[in-house]
This record gives structure tokens, sequence and C-alpha cells, in this order.
């Protein structure tokens, strides 16, 4: 009996998995057709719009957008190539922006010496942005 149940249940996961494949296959966009379960495609390296001086906030506590490039940087558990020019140690002889104060509070509002675990990946906050034109207008 309890064979049975699990079969079932087993049936019934493989077949809402079938339903929601076919359903995310046909959703099409304003990107044209995508899938949902496929990797968004990466931006194109030549389109990467690069800031001299870096691109202007659009309010105060924005995280800024990166303006040079990324490709090699490498951000995994035990390592972050971005802090090779924007730690304290290291940003005076990079001529690179220290990471932000606020890179340097823990969750509980108090101060760390060391930058917060919270701020370990920086692209979760901070992205390069694609010279394209917006497939929305938007005028914030
Ligand atoms: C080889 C040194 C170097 C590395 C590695 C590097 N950066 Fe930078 N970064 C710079 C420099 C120099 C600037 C200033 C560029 C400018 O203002 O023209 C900068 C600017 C920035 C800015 C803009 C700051 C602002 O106030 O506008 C951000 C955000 C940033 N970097 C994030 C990152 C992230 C995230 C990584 C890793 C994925 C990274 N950087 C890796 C040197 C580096
Ligand atoms: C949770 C979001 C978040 C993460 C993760 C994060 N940042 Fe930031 N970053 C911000 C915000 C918000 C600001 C603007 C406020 C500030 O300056 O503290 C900022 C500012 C900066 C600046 C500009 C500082 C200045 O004074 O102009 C640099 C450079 C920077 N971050 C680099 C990094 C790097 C490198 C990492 C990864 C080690 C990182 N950030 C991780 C949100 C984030």
């Amino acid at each position: 009996m309890r064979q049975a149940i699990l079969t079932t249940m087993l049936g019934a996961a493989l077949f809402s998995t079938c339903v929601l494949s076919a359903q995310a296959a046909e959703i099409a966009s304003l990107r044209g057709e995508s899938s949902l379960d496929a990797p968004a495609n990466a931006i194109e390296k030549t389109e990467q719009k690069k800031v001299e001086g870096g691109f202007d906030r659009a309010w105060d506590l924005q995280p800024p957008s990166i303006p040079h490039d990324i490709e090699k940087d490498r951000i995994t558990l035990t390592e972050n190539t971005c802090m090779k020019c924007h730690s304290k140690d290291n940003f005076e002889k990079e001529n690179a922006p220290e990471i932000g104060e606020s890179h340097y509070i823990a969750r509980d509002g108090s101060e760390l010496d060391k930058p917060s675990s919270r701020r370990h990946f920086c692209s979760q906050c901070h992205t390069p942005q694609a010279d394209i034109a917006p497939l929305v207008g938007n005028s914030f």
C-alpha cells in the first residue's frame, strides 16, 4: 500500500514538472520568447557601458553601478577578487574607491573592523550596465 502511494506521488510530481516546463517554454515577452527555466543570456562584452569616474547615482544610498570590466573577477565562498582593489588595505594603491561605510555594519547595527559577510557577494547589489535601447520607456 505504502509503495503504491509513493508511486502515485512520484507520478504526480513528474506530471506537474512536465506541465510546468511546457508552460515555461511558451512564455513570450518583450525580450522575445525565452524559457523561464533557461539561464539568462549574459550581456555582450561590447555592450557593457564603461563610464570614466563612475555612473551617477539615482539616489544617495543606491549601490553604484560597476563602471569597469568584471570578466576576470571571481566571487566564491573563499575568494573575492573585487577586494584586490576595493578593500581598506588596497584601495589607495589601486586608486579605486573603498567599499562604502555601510559595508562595515553588522546585521544588529554594530560597527565591524572587517567588511560584513552580508556584503561578500558584491554583484548581488552592484551590477554592470549594458548600452542598449530600453525595452520600455522610463522617466524615473
Ligand atoms: C583592478 C582593480 C579593480 C578590481 C579588481 C575591481 N574594481 Fe571596481 N573599481 C576600480 C576602480 C579604479 C574604480 C573607479 C573607476 C572610476 O571611477 O572611473 C572602480 C569603481 C567601482 C564601482 C563604482 C563606485 C562608485 O562610487 O561609483 C563599483 C560599484 C565597483 N568598482 C565594484 C566592483 C566589483 C563588484 C568588483 C568585482 C566584481 C570590482 N569592482 C573589481 C577598480 C577595480
Ligand atoms: C547588500 C548590498 C551590497 C553588497 C552585497 C555590496 N555593496 Fe557596495 N554598496 C552598496 C550600497 C547601498 C552602497 C552605497 C552606500 C555606501 O556607500 O555605503 C555601496 C557602495 C559601494 C562603493 C562606493 C563607495 C563610495 O564611497 O563611493 C563601492 C566601491 C562598493 N560599494 C563596492 C562593493 C564591493 C567590492 C562589494 C563586495 C565585496 C560590495 N560593494 C558589496 C550595497 C552593497
